[in-house]
């Protein structure tokens, strides 16, 4: 797996929501991102050094003074590798340190001896959040540059109900994440992104798909946002988690996709169609639910809208990609759809060599002036990430 150059050091302090740093630092590691982690003592009576250790693939620091880097000042060192510094959870015991100077522990004097960005994300009993010394606090190192995710309202660990659930562990990694890049080249440009399958409804109860996703688009939803553009993503029936910072707006069918694009479309620089659209739709929707007979069932169906065959045609200043999904002649074929479509780009995949569900993808990029660019198999988030590169180097 190759490593991204961006470390990340999460300082777990002592909370029951302990373990949730654990799904933290597994979804970073997914990310490609190198993850160190300090516990403070407390910590370690929730969840063991161990299970970081593992999970991190990283030895786990507590002690000031402990080996084997003792050589190291290793405040000083984690306070210098680290690209962002996460306390997940933030109790408001580390928070009072932090805003009043006190480093007395490695997590508190990592924080104070980094240069790093230094993001909480508060855990604690809603009563201790809203406490106002505690507000108090935390106003104080917002003032200071110290950024916040803040944490969640439901039914805490300790039977209360209200503020001061740890937000939510994906949510907390992609905002990571997307802190990590720079520069934010797609500053000021407006993306808009389909993603996942179309539905064309039979009868109340059923209807007819495609094997999408989502996950393609969802990827490349991210990486706009992550460089900085403000993401609207039209999105057909998926199971994933809404993204944070980007404007979702859910559909079912063809008509209302396009409905939704078009809507969207002359205020966007970036048009991105990864949905696997549906071409066909029954020619009759039956109001009731169909029933069975003893015959075979003859179902006829119309020719739906080509959403992106009708974006070409209106195009003006946008920049228009296609995806392609193909399971013989595939650059022949991608080449008829960036034509016929009227588009810059078109990413085209084998469906064969690839499947729809896979968390990867190999594709070959085409260019309205022909060239073509492989890419080696990758993390679909990777793709997106060659995408947007070749697009801002071109345009
Ligand atoms: N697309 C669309 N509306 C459709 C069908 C496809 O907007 N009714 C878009 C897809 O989002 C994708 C591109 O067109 O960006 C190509 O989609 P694909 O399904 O590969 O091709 P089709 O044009 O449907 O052609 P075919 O199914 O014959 O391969």
């Amino acid at each position: 797996m190759q490593e991204k150059s961006n470390c990340v050091v999460i300082g777990v302090s002592g909370g029951i929501a302990a373990y949730k740093a654990l799904d933290i630092i597994s979804a970073l590691r997914k990310k490609q991102i190198e993850v160190n982690v300090i516990m403070t003592e407390s910590a370690t009576r929730f969840v063991s050094p161990l299970s970081f250790q593992s999970l991190s693939q990283n030895m786990v620091t507590v002690d000031m003074f402990e080996e084997p880097k003792a050589w190291e000042i290793q405040h000083i060192s984690l306070a210098k590798k680290a690209d962002i510094l996460l306390v997940a959870p933030a109790t408001a015991n580390i928070i009072g340190k932090v805003a009043n100077g006190i480093a007395d522990d490695m997590l508190s004097t990592t924080i104070m001896a980094t240069k790093a960005k230094v993001v909480f994300a508060p855990a604690m009993n809603t009563n201790m959040y809203e406490n106002p010394i505690v507000q108090e606090n935390i106003a104080k190192l917002k003032k200071y540059g110290y950024e916040f995710i803040e944490p969640a309202s439901g039914r805490l660990a300790c039977g209360d109900e209200g503020r001061g659930k740890l937000a939510d562990t994906k949510y907390i990694a992609d905002k990571i994440e997307s802190m990590l890049y720079e520069p934010k080249d797609l500053e000021g440009k407006r993306v808009l992104v389909t993603a996942g399958p179309t539905i064309a409804k039979l009868d109340p109860v059923r209807y007819i798909t495609n094997r999408s996703t989502g996950k393609m688009g969802y990827a490349v939803a991210e990486e706009a946002r992550d460089r900085g553009a403000e993401v609207i993503l039209i999105s057909g029936p998926t199971s994933l988690k809404d993204p944070f910072g980007i404007q979702l707006i859910r559909v079912d069918t063809n008509e209302e996709m396009l409905k939704a694009v078009l809507s969207n479309y002359e205020d966007v620089d970036i048009v991105i169609k990864t949905a696997a659209v549906a071409d066909y739709k029954p020619k009759i929707y039956s109001k009731e639910k169909i029933k069975k007979h003893d015959e075979d069932l003859m179902l006829e169906f119309l020719r739906d809208n080509d959403i992106l065959k009708i974006l070409g045609e209106k195009k003006k200043h946008q920049v228009l990609v296609g995806f392609a999904a193909e399971s013989h002649s595939l650059l022949e074929n991608a080449e008829k759809k960036l034509n016929n479509k009227n588009l810059d780009y078109i990413v085209a995949n084998n469906i064969i060599h690839t499947g729809f569900a896979s968390e990867d993808n190999k594709v070959s990029i085409i260019c309205k002036n022909g060239d073509i660019i492989d890419l080696e198999p990758m993390l679909k988030k990777q793709v997106a990430k060659n995408l947007f590169d070749i697009i801002n180097k071109r345009r």
